[in-house]
């Protein structure tokens, strides 16, 4: 070890006491990293190390990834860049990158960014104080940990969590089912479920820091099982623990959501009526090849008999455009499905080949960009079109509302969500009321995005 890049050597040989190291976490990409990235703050709290800031005031500074799509790659390679500078003020930085892209990256990551020290993936951050500890000691070639793990589930480990009212909870990791499109199961590794003692153990200690709500999290959440119980069984256990007010989860796949499952959404006023059921495409053709597994006749029926068992649910989506293959005409199917679904909001994105996907090696992508582009921006201005009008539903009604805090325009309003996930905004005109308290408000108007009204004592 070169004493000389060592302040923590310096301070033990002066006798001085060592001050705290710092780490600072940036995250990217999709909830289950905001999880693990709270998951890694647990792991080096538990070493005794603090939060940064800033990144300037880091010893570590770590890049949680995403390598859902491109873009998202190209904006933590930036990034990263920027980070670098820091090492010029201070060389004994040290900077990672974790999750995603140090799985699928690793390489090219050495290649366009030889200044990273770390690279570790979502099933090695166990050994994260190890890692860094190795990488303190060596700073010239970066630490690689990117072994994916049949079993980690990270239990026991207690995640240092953002102040918030929703808590979040990992019941998931890894996932088994393969979509042509996607990079998680190459990123993620297999899945497997949270033993269902940690999940409850979790969703406890959120309750005694104070969070009214928890989402548990998984990247098809409701294939969740270990050993005989299943998501289900998880949930239903979860809204018997005292304390716990609101249940959201997130997301879960067509083909998994079970009768089961709707009938206890129905009956636990803990959960939140409000599910994202991803759809990808509304073409039969398009869905085969991206091998969802189901076709749009199952989907319709599966939101039927959602609907059917909740009257007035919000449903969300996901749309994918310009899959390999996809015809004016598929894509013209998508818009019906829209049309007829009426969704309160979707997430859409361009289909951006990811290599070592099937559709990366067996499909070419042949949509050209400027048509996945301009059908893009059709389906986000359907959308947009579809939500506002969807949004009027709510006017007029009372619903229950979780007070999240002061509303953005004015420290005189709260702000806070419906069941649907639908922020609303209204007046603090009932004194006791408190963050985290679920109060019913009526609805008075609606703008695009956001409900206005009134608390109903
Ligand atoms: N290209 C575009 N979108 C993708 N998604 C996943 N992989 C890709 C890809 N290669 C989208 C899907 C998924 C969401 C999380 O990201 O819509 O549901």
């Amino acid at each position: 070890m070169n004493i000389d890049t060592s302040p923590n050597l310096i301070d033990l040989a002066l006798g001085q006491p060592q001050r705290p190291r710092r780490v600072f976490i940036e995250t990217y990409g999709c909830q289950m990293n905001v999880a693990d990235s709270e998951l890694m703050a647990g792991i080096l709290q538990g070493e005794g190390w603090e939060k940064a800031d800033a990144p300037e005031d880091a010893d570590v500074i770590l890049v949680n990834t995403c390598a859902v799509r491109e873009k998202a790659e190209e904006r933590v390679f930036g990034r990263v860049a920027t980070l670098n500078g820091v090492k010029y003020q201070r060389p004994d930085v040290l900077i990672g990158v974790t999750g995603c892209m140090a799985e699928h990256l690793r390489d090219k990551l050495t290649e366009r960014a030889p200044w990273v020290d770390l690279i570790i993936g979502p099933d090695a951050y166990r050994r994260l104080p190890d890692l860094i500890q190795q990488a303190e000691a060596v700073r010239t070639d970066p630490i690689i940990d990117i072994r994916l793990d049949r079993e980690e589930t990270y239990e026991g480990l207690d995640p240092v969590r953002k102040e918030g009212i929703t808590g979040w909870v990992s019941i998931q990791r890894g996932c088994d089912k393969f979509c042509t499109f996607c990079i998680v199961p190459y990123t993620r590794g297999r899945e497997r479920g949270v033993p269902p003692r940690e999940v409850l153990r979790q969703v406890r200690q959120l309750v005694e820091e104070g969070y009214p709500e928890v989402t548990l999290l998984g990247q098809t959440v409701n294939s969740y099982r270990y050993e005989d119980v299943d998501f289900a069984d998880l949930v239903e256990a979860v809204a018997a623990i005292e304390g716990v007010k609101r249940i959201r989860f997130t997301s879960p796949y067509p083909i998994d959501f079970t009768p089961k499952l709707i009938a206890l959404m129905a009956r636990e006023p803990k959960v939140c009526k409000y599910i994202h059921l991803p759809v990808q495409s509304g073409s039969d053709d398009v869905l085969d090849r991206m091998r969802r597994g189901y076709t749009i006749a199952q989907y319709r029926q599966l939101v039927a008999d959602i609907r059917a068992a909740m009257p007035g649910i919000a449903i969300s989506t996901d749309i994918i455009t310009g899959f390999p293959g996809e015809t004016e005409d598929d894509f013209q199917q998508t818009l019906d499905l829209m049309a007829e679904l009426r969704c309160s909001f979707a997430f859409m994105f361009k289909y951006s080949e990811r290599p070592g996907t099937f559709a990366h090696k067996r499909l070419a992508d042949d949509v050209p960009e400027d048509v996945k582009g301009e059908r893009l921006r059709r389906v986000i201005a359907l959308q947009e079109q579809l939500g506002a009008e969807e949004i009027q539903r709510w006017v007029g009604r009372v619903e229950p509302v979780l007070v999240e805090g002061d509303s953005r325009r004015s420290p005189d309003q709260w702000s806070g969500r419906t069941d649907a996930f639908v922020t609303v905004v209204f007046d603090k005109n009932v004194p006791g009321v408190q963050r985290g308290d679920l109060v019913n408000v009526r609805i008075d108007r609606a703008s695009a995005h956001t409900l206005f009204g009134q608390i109903v004592p």
